[in-house]
């Protein structure tokens, strides 16, 4: 395939995964490197934005963990101005969570340390402030852990593309409409002002947005999760200021220590989501696949769905019961780009040449951001271990279309993936 470090490469998507990539590339001495996004990173809609993501290194999948240890020495050396470390706790209603468990078992095996909450109600020995009621759950806390200013983080890393010489575009002129084509190489991409681009080598990374260009809907699919957020009087955020990120794997609600200044307070579900069934066109042919907007914010209005603010509302009250019922002050849906197992997808594109697809983070890939363009370097060098090339792959669609389902790694809890009615989408 002969790629060259001087050859143009465009990287759609300026998210977690095609920034670091782009600096990574950089690094790795590719000279003429462009990213384009609908919007400036951080995308006010995207899913690598906004005051707040988990960081942990708790994962029941060995790989996992080992790359979010390595991240973990990112967050605490590069980007500790970013990241704060609260403590990250794991709690659940059921005696045994499955998750909890194979989790605990990997942080162990790979020399981390947990402290077990036989009974849950022992968290409240290290953080007196936690106003829920843990009576009757389980699950371990780990110390290290707790959680990055996503918005920051993500300005940190784009403007460090700029100051490497990576160009950044955004707004019409960065906004990719479909790719072009010449048969079955992409050449380039074709931008919704109605211009082109043109470079040896696309790599697509645009999130929950894929399926627009490219029909992956095999391989992922987005999925809209609730988030909420509440203003907090500063008596209230210095009261809870000390209390660690916490998840409850019974109901997929998590939720973070109010952010720092502004006390606000950030409450979300990982969950199977809401679907968005959208109709797009590209390459002659029309498919339905599930998308948030591509014209317009998703972040703009607001809107959750009728069930999904109830949930996160019972969330809320199980969580901090004493500020239960004070009114949202924004809420949206968080754009996951979901796979079958949470495996990324991290490939060459099997049939079409100059394409290369980094995506899929599957609600858990911002954590990687120090070290995630690495791993994508190597699988576009073809340096990646058999074991990683074999996880990322993206596989040809399969012959026959079957309902594909993208359940992820196990960690979800909550209702079961709804499709937004036509009335719902509207307010979107
Ligand atoms: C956790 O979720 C379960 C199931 O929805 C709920 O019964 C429980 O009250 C929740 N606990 C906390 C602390 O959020």
């Amino acid at each position: 395939m002969g790629i060259s470090k001087g050859d143009s490469i465009i990287i759609v998507g300026a998210g977690v995964f095609g920034l670091s990539a782009a600096l990574e590339l950089k690094q790795r001495g590719y000279t003429d490197i462009t990213v384009l996004d609908r919007y400036a990173p951080p995308a006010v809609d995207g899913s690598s934005v906004d005051l707040s993501r988990i960081i942990r290194i708790d994962y029941a999948d060995p790989v996992y963990c080992q790359m979010a240890r390595e991240a973990y020495q990112g967050w605490t050396t590069e980007y500790k101005d970013e990241y704060y470390e609260s403590g990250f706790a794991l709690l659940s209603e059921t005696p045994r969570n499955d998750w909890i468990e194979n989790s605990k078992a990997t942080v162990l095996a790979n020399g981390g340390t947990v402290e077990d909450l036989k009974d849950a109600t022992q968290l409240l020995k290290s953080y007196p402030n936690i106003q829920a009621d843990l009576a009757g759950m389980n699950g371990y806390l780990n110390r290290r852990g707790g959680w990055a200013d996503a918005a920051r983080s993500i300005q940190k890393l784009a403007s460090r593309c700029s100051v490497e010489g990576i160009s950044i575009i955004s707004g019409p002129r960065g906004t990719v409409k479909s790719l072009r084509r010449e048969g079955s190489r992409v050449v380039g991409v074709n931008l919704l002002n109605g211009g082109f681009l043109l470079a040896s080598q696309v790599i697509v990374s645009t999130g929950a947005w894929t399926n627009r260009l490219l029909d992956v809907a095999h391989a992922a699919s987005s999925s809209g999760q609730p988030v909420g957020f509440i203003q907090l009087t500063p008596e209230e955020a210095r009261s809870l200021e000390s209390t660690p990120v916490m998840i409850n794997m019974s109901s997929g609600v998590f939720c973070f220590p109010p952010y720092p200044g502004s006390n606000v307070l950030k409450l979300a579900r990982h969950g199977y989501g809401f679907a968005n069934e959208v109709t797009v066109q590209a390459d002659g042919v029309t498919r339905t696949v599930s998308s948030p907007k591509l014209e317009s914010s998703n972040a703009q209005t607001g809107y959750l769905p009728e069930d999904a603010d109830e949930g996160l509302r019972q969330g809320l009250r199980q969580f901090f019961p004493k500020i239960g019922d004070r009114p949202w002050m924004n809420r949206r849906l968080c754009w996951y780009t979901d796979t079958p197992k949470g495996d990324f997808i991290i490939d060459h594109h099997p049939e079409l040449q100059g394409l290369f697809v980094a995506t899929g983070g599957a609600g858990h890939g911002f954590k990687f951001l120090p070290i995630l363009g690495k791993y994508i370097a190597d699988c576009f060098e073809n340096k990646a271990s058999k074991e990683l090339r074999e996880k990322w792959r993206l596989a040809p669609a399969p012959a026959n279309s079957a309902a594909y389902t993208m359940k992820g790694d196990g960690s979800r809890a909550g209702p079961p993936l709804r499709q937004l009615t036509h009335v719902e989408k509207a307010k979107l």
